[in-house]
């Protein structure tokens, strides 16, 4: 079967790296990209790459993705995972599976990012694996698509 992946990424993400490498991680969202373009080699998935600072962006995006067969989303909502109602509402609406995921462990940080708009309607949520956890999520879809 073949499967569309979409992962999508929110604020700031553009900056991995360089951005308090300390809390996340050296590694740069196109080096992110290319391992998880390297661990699909010969398998029938297609990845499709997002990265947006704008909240409605992420939703059009989302949106865009309505009705396609064997969809899935990896998504870091980033800043957007404690605030934002509208991207929730896109991913409800589409009803699209996800997987949400953060880099660093938002339970161990500040009181504010405990809280994830995401979290009760995500098929799963990884947090505080770094980078790792984009693959992790993407083999759990692959996984499924057996
Ligand atoms: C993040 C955690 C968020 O709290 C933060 O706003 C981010 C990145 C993470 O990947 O750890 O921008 O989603």
């Amino acid at each position: 079967m073949s499967v569309n992946i979409a992962i999508l990424n929110g604020p700031n993400l553009n900056l991995l790296g360089k951005r308090e490498p300390e809390i996340y991680g050296s590694t740069s969202l196109n080096d992110i990209e290319k391992n998880l373009i390297d661990s699909i080699s010969g398998k029938d998935i297609t990845l499709d790459f997002f990265q947006s600072n704008k909240e409605y962006e992420l939703v059009d995006k989302i949106q865009a993705l309505i009705n396609k067969e064997d969809q899935f989303i990896i998504i870091n909502p980033a800043a957007f995972t404690h605030t934002s109602v509208a991207i929730r509402d896109a991913l409800l609406a589409t009803k699209i599976p996800f997987i949400e995921v953060h880099l660093s462990n938002i339970h161990a940080r500040e009181e504010f990012r405990k809280t994830s708009y995401f979290a009760d309607i995500a098929m799963g949520t990884i947090s505080g694996l770094g980078a790792n956890g984009y693959l992790l999520a993407l083999n759990h879809f692959v996984s499924l698509s057996k």
